[in-house]
């Protein structure tokens, strides 16, 4: 029997965070590990493009720079195939298929769509690549008829989507596609929040700490991190719960029980932030120092970078090329048997 397919990617707009470390990465290592699944890892460019059209050379760049944290988490090319969603046109042709799937009001309805509107402030400007891009996704995952889709929370919508479009299509064409489900991390919390406290750690928000932070910035943003704003006297009763310094102690910490312990203490009182900030830092910086260090040795070698995703974009394209070969034959668009 074949393996299951595992598919994810990301938009190239940056070098990622702990946000996605959390919330994907770590995820997607931990399944490459186990070698139950056929893996899939996507950058998503085209996706990118479209909220950033006049802008290309950002996503060139972060092209390299996903890449880079990809490797220095450990995926490895050996095991999951990384390539890039612009070097396979047949995603395309799929699109327009969905597209006919889909009503306007549909994709109008899409919770997350909805907020990157209102966060990009499009008001009625809304790019028509950028309203349809679940469609797009939609192609991206059913062309490798993947079934599990580790991301973060914001994507649920996304694979709700996805189904959606599977399921008209299956019916009205009959069984060609596969039904992905959306892999939520259990590991520590679906969403991190960024080091001010706001919901989300983000790039745009500017409250981000990246796997490839040096040491000294990342103990800079630590010790300057939120915490609880009504705790001010060391002796003060603290508040752990939305508090991000336990948050990331949760997602990130080893010590079980000695988390539990500071939490007991800084909820009593007699607990200063600067002594949980210290722990959280040591914490963070023995994660991520390995990280850096393998991200510098790869940064050494940028054709090497290249050649891995040329030869992930290769591989992806024979399968893709093939879902689209049964895609066109069971809407019937084969006329010369080609
Ligand atoms: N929308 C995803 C994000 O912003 C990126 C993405 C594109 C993706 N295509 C995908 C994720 C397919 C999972 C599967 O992070």
């Amino acid at each position: 029997m074949s393996k299951e397919i595992m598919l994810t990617g990301d938009r190239p707009t940056g070098k990622l965070h702990l946000g996605h470390y959390v919330g994907s990465l770590r995820t997607r290592f931990e399944i490459q590990e186990t070698g139950e699944y056929e893996n899939f890892i996507m950058i998503a460019d085209q996706q990118a493009l479209t909220d950033n059209a006049r802008n290309p050379e950002k996503i060139r760049k972060s092209l390299v720079e996903v890449t880079l944290d990809y490797l220095a988490v450990g995926i490895d090319p050996a095991k999951t195939t990384i390539f890039v969603q612009s070097q396979i046109p047949e995603l395309n042709e799929l699109t327009m298929h969905y597209l006919n799937l889909v009503t306007v009001s549909r994709l109008e309805r899409n919770p997350t769509i909805k907020e990157e509107i209102k966060l990009r402030g499009f008001n009625t400007s809304i790019p028509a690549g950028f309203l349809v891009y679940p469609v797009s996704q939609t192609a991206d995952i059913t062309a490798f008829k993947a079934k599990k889709i580790p991301v973060g929370e914001d994507q649920l919508p996304m694979i709700e989507q996805s189904r959606e479009i599977v399921r008209s299509f299956n019916s009205i064409y009959g069984d060609i596609l596969v039904e992905p489900e959306a892999l939520i991390s259990n590991s520590g919390c679906a969403r991190l929040p960024g080091v001010d406290g706001k919901a989300k750690m983000s790039k745009s928000l500017g409250n981000a700490i990246y796997l490839s932070d040096e040491a000294d910035v990342i103990t800079e943003k630590v010790m300057s991190m939120y915490t609880d704003p009504n705790h001010i006297k060391v002796s003060d009763p603290g508040e752990v719960d939305n508090n991000p310094v336990f948050i990331y102690l949760d997602a990130f910490g080893k010590d079980k029980k000695y988390i539990e312990e500071l939490k007991e203490h800084y909820k009593q009182g007699g607990l200063g932030d600067v002594k949980v900030k210290r722990y959280l830092n040591d914490v963070l910086q023995a994660e991520l120092e390995p990280i850096r260090n393998r991200r510098k040795e790869f940064e050494k070698d940028k054709e090497l970078i290249y050649k891995i995703l040329l030869d992930g974009s290769n591989k992806a394209r024979m399968t893709a090329s093939q879902t689209l070969k049964e895609v066109r034959d069971a809407i019937g668009i084969n006329y010369f048997n080609v």
